[in-house]
């Protein structure tokens, strides 16, 4: 551990057995973990499963219209109750012997309950849910799970990083939307991915060498990407931009906002969020928050010509096992942009990133190839460098950005450097040396006549019932 905080990585930890264990007792355990965002059940009964490592959870919207997330297992005999990825259903019938449960968790129906039970009197089914996700909370419209029911609030562990987070997620007052996700599974340990999105700017002109060639982008050099801040806020930090001189509102367009989106986005974002880009000249790219969920924004061009279309895309990288992960890719988009905005941008994400983007095709090469080295017996020896940005006595390369030069929370720099990613696996190791969560058969209840306990919607302030349109349309 005292080799990660000076930057030099223990290649096997992105393939061990052991370490990936550990992983799961500690950092999985404790940490906020996304797993839906609300757009994705807008009508009541609307539902999605969704795996945190081996357990399965319904994240449903009741009849109601409240959000809940429910452990995946049937309280007879465990059968996985709910087997369809997504859907739209007043309660889910178990398919083992037939008990069936409300949307909102309660158990509704129990076959031969008279018969076989003695009725109410022998078995109480009043009051009985599926198991409750042991502390849930959502933040614009992102829901997040943590398998500790007494973990710090979803608001204090996000921190500073919700400053970065709403340029993602908010862009106007109606919310966010989302398509997909697309899911498949790279030979890859799932810290790779989140460490490239953390802070990688180095890799691009190597590894996207022809995706730049062919024209995909308006700026003609991959190495300007070195003229960015990358920046670390709370348990995140990401990658910039530099932009040409302007203002928020010509910068804004600069990357293809329209004159109303930016209009739009001056609405919820602060002064300060605003001056990030408009007065410090840095346009939000990719991110990663601690440990597994990360942001891509970026503005390709989608047809010939010079103008470029901004897109968004919500990452996030299950673990299987110490050398696979399931990545879920989803499209991300302002609710209230105009519809053949959202038609190109979804196009400019499919061209990058997603199962069929081509900066993608080009990343999980390198990350598979580092996965399969890391399993063997000399990378045991080998301590990886990342100590990109610091001199030999840890000192700095490029100072730390002011706060006239960078109006965002957290710490920022220019140029080149692993700062991120070693900050990612501070975090990952402070977590690895907590003891493993032990949590009592009894610390979540199930006695609850309402069901679940509901979550508040945080996910802009139009009237998400009416909206029907935006699950399932794509690759699911
Ligand atoms: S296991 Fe679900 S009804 Fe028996
Ligand atoms: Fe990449």
């Amino acid at each position: 551990m005292e080799d990660i905080r000076r930057g030099m990585i223990p290649a096997h930890i992105y393939n061990d057995k052991e370490i990936f264990e550990r992983e799961k007792a500690t950092v999985f355990s404790r940490s906020w973990l996304f797993v839906a965002h609300e757009s994705e059940v807008p009508q009541a009964g609307d539902y999605v499963v969704r795996r945190v490592l081996e357990d399965s959870f319904i994240i449903s919207r009741d009849s109601k219209g409240g959000i809940r997330a429910m452990f995946n297992m049937c309280l007879h005999r465990g059968m996985q109750v709910c087997r369809a990825e997504m859907g739209n259903a007043s309660n889910f019938r178990c398919p083992y012997h037939g008990w069936s449960y409300r949307n909102d968790g309660r158990i509704i129906g129990l076959p031969f309950h008279e018969e076989a039970y003695g009725g109410e009197e022998g078995f109480k089914k009043k009051g009985q849910t599926l198991l409750p996700a042991p502390n849930l909370d959502s933040y614009n419209g992102m829901i997040f799970i943590n398998m500790d029911p007494n973990a710090e609030s979803l608001s204090d562990y996000l921190g500073d990083f919700k400053f970065y987070l709403d340029y993602y997620t908010k862009q106007s007052e109606s919310g966010l939307e989302v398509r997909g996700p697309q899911r498949w599974r790279v030979k890859a340990n799932w810290k790779i991915g989140a460490e490239n999105f953390a802070g990688d700017m180095y890799h691009t002109p190597q590894t996207h060498t022809s995706v730049v060639e062919i024209g995909l982008f308006r700026e003609p050099k991959a190495e300007k990407r070195k003229d960015g801040a990358t920046y670390w806020a709370g348990p995140g930090g990401g990658t910039t931009y530099k932009l040409p001189d302007g203002t928020f509102d010509e910068r804004m367009q600069y990357v293809g906002y329209t004159a109303e989106m930016t209009d739009r986005a001056k609405e919820v974002w602060s002064d300060e969020q605003q001056r990030v880009i408009g007065a410090d000249g840095f346009m939000i790219s990719a991110a990663s928050v601690f440990p597994n969920l990360s942001f891509v924004h970026n503005w390709p061009k989608v047809e010939d010509g010079d103008d470029v279309l901004p897109f968004i895309s919500i990452r996030l990288w299950q673990p299987i096992s110490e050398n696979e992960t399931e990545v879920l890719s989803f499209f991300a988009v302002d609710r209230s942009a105009p519809e053949e905005f959202k038609k190109k941008s979804y196009k400019a994400y499919l061209m990058c990133f997603g199962s069929t983007g081509m900066f993608e095709q080009d990343d999980v090469e390198n990350w598979v190839s580092l996965t399969n080295t890391s399993a063997g017996s000399m990378a045991r020896r080998l301590l990886l460098n990342s100590r990109m940005g610091l001199l030999e006595d840890g000192t700095r390369v490029s100072d730390e950005l002011t706060a006239d030069e960078f109006h965002g929370p957290g710490t920022a720099q220019v140029g080149y450097n692993e700062a991120n990613q070693r900050k990612l696996l501070e975090m990952w190791a402070d977590y690895l040396e907590k003891p493993a969560l032990e949590v009592g058969p009894t610390s979540v209840g199930t006695d609850n006549p309402d069901g679940i306990r509901p979550l508040t919607p945080t996910n802009g302030s139009c009237d998400h019932s009416k909206d029907a349109t935006v699950n399932g349309a794509v690759l699911a």
